[in-house]
């Protein structure tokens, strides 16, 4: 007895003391300031996006200046002297149409918008070629509500929205709301049973370093089968790569339907302006279509050299520094977002490889994402598969930069389809493999979510 009950306070001053020391172990955050390592630029403003790698080269520097240019430029009809080949089907003019100041676009906020950026994707149930989606006959992958002069529109976009209340442990509610996008007035009979697929655009910088991340790296943090059983699969598309004429992984897009800069950058030109490019997509994106008229050359509309100058821009745009991460409620914040488990899809830390442009090799970089698809639950899915993503699926999105969203544009919305107001819905808006992470911040008092949220502010 008189041993057990001496044994007990010893044994209590030396958990205390190995609790002490835990405790007094600052986080070293000095490292995390570094986004993109070498790449890095300091700026909180609203042109945050909007700097070239902040160690790039002259002749890169050079490069990145043409390629700003071809990103802002407004496309007209055909026929042109310069910058022509629009339409004859699109969703907006230029680039930065939608990626505003190089940040994301905006959800309609009514049928006549003509500002909105996002635009909705479409196919029927199946695999069309190379294992696609496939095209909805006379509307093809993509819904284009504009046309050039003479022409007639795929239709007119609308919507209902939809509204659930989530209840905090601690009292508080948060009100989610979401629409459903449909197609009104099509220009000819919808097929029935189409799925539809609402994108809204996301930010481009920083992309050049998700590029250069070496596949294998990628693939190690895949889990499909869940076998280390924490309930986070994580599993990479593999989708068709135009130039290498292959099947390649998926990186860049909400799914991660597209392997390359320079592709994703052909695809916008093609599905969401209408011009066509030497190499990539020779055909218009409305060829077969009975509206597909007016404005069609027998040549592409622009160069190859034209596609990939243009994408050289988010190439070697760099991500921005986090801010006040020294700040208590920061620290904190990000402690939290570790608990929580946010870290098993927003991997905070990466390593590139090799890459042409060499300002973006061998970096350590802090993009919160994996690069990964995970099934994210029923309220968020789109039910439309894109290669091996399916209707459940979407690519955790990365997180650097995301505190300085609605800084470069106030009326940016966070997610898939912008349904998100807020960092917390969008965060409460997480299902699916995430669903324990969202209920343990769904459970933490108020002052630990603000902590949580000031973090990814801070980012
Ligand atoms: C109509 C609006 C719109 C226009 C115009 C547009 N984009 Fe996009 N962009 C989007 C959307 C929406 C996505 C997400 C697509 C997806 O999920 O597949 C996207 C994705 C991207 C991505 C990948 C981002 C990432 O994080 O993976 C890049 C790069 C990009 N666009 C570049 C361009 C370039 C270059 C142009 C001009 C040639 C352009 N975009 C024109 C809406 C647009
Ligand atoms: C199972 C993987 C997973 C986990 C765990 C996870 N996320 Fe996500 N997160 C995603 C995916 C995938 C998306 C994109 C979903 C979409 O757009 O529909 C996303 C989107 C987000 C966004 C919106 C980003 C944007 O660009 O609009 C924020 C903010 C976010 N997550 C924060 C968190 C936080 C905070 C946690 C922890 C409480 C967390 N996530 C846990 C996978 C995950």
């Amino acid at each position: 007895m008189m041993n057990t009950r001496l044994a007990i306070p010893a044994l209590t001053v030396v958990i205390l003391l190995a609790s002490c020391k835990k405790e007094t172990v600052e986080p070293d955050f000095s490292d995390d300031y570094k986004a993109g390592g070498a790449t890095t630029i300091h700026s909180a403003g609203p042109d945050a996006y909007t700097f070239p790698l902040a160690n790039i080269d002259g002749a890169g520097l050079a490069r990145h200046t043409e390629a700003d240019a071809l990103f802002e430029q407004q496309f007209v009809t055909a026929p042109a002297i310069r910058f022509g080949g629009l339409g004859p089907l699109f969703n907006q003019n230029a680039c930065q149409s939608c990626h505003i100041r190089n940040g994301r676009s905006q959800p309609p906020v009514s049928p006549s918008d003509q500002a909105s950026g996002l635009l909705i994707r479409l196919s029927v149930p199946g695999s069309g070629e190379h294992g696609g989606p496939a095209p909805v006959p006379g509307f093809g992958g993509q819904f284009q509500p504009k046309a050039i002069f003479g022409g007639v529109p795929e239709g007119k976009l609308a919507w209902t929205e939809m509204q659930q209340i989530v209840q905090f442990l601690d009292g508080g509610t948060a009100t989610l709301t979401r629409a459903e996008y449909r197609i009104e007035e099509p220009y000819q009979p919808l097929p029935q049973g189409i799925l539809y697929s609402p994108r809204n655009a996301p930010p481009v910088f920083g992309l050049g370093l998700l590029e250069a991340v070496p596949e294998e790296d990628i693939l190690a943090l895949a889990d499909e089968n869940d076998a280390d059983g924490d309930g986070i699969s994580g599993k990479p598309n593999r989708v068709w790569d135009v130039a290498a004429g292959r099947t390649a992984l998926g990186r860049f897009g909400w799914k991660a339907g597209s392997p390359t800069l320079d592709q994703q950058t052909a695809e916008a030109f093609s599905q969401d302006m209408g011009i066509s490019s030497v190499f990539y997509f020779p055909q218009e994106s409305c060829t077969g279509q009975s509206n597909c008229t007016g404005g069609i050359g027998d040549e592409p509309d622009i160069a190859r050299e034209t596609v990939e100058t243009t994408a050289f821009y988010a190439m070697s745009l760099a991500p921005p520094a986090p801010r006040n991460l020294e700040d208590p409620q920061v620290q904190r914040g990000k402690m939290l977002f570790l608990d929580a488990g946010c870290n098993n899809c927003h991997v905070p830390t990466l390593t590139t490889g090799n890459h042409p442009l060499s300002a973006l090799s061998y970096q350590t970089i802090h993009p919160y994402t994996d690069l990964l698809l995970h099934d994210m639950g029923e309220d968020l899915a789109d039910n439309r598969p894109d290669f091996e993503a399916g209707g459940r699926e979407w690519r955790t999105a990365p997180l650097w930069g995301v505190g300085l969203t609605q800084v470069v544009n106030p009326n940016a919305r966070f997610l898939h389809d912008g349904r998100a107001a807020t960092l917390e819905e969008a965060v409460l808006w997480h299902g699916g493999e995430a669903e324990e992470s969202r209920e343990h911040f769904r459970k933490l008092p108020a002052e630990e979510r603000a902590a949580l949220l000031a973090f990814l502010k801070a980012l």
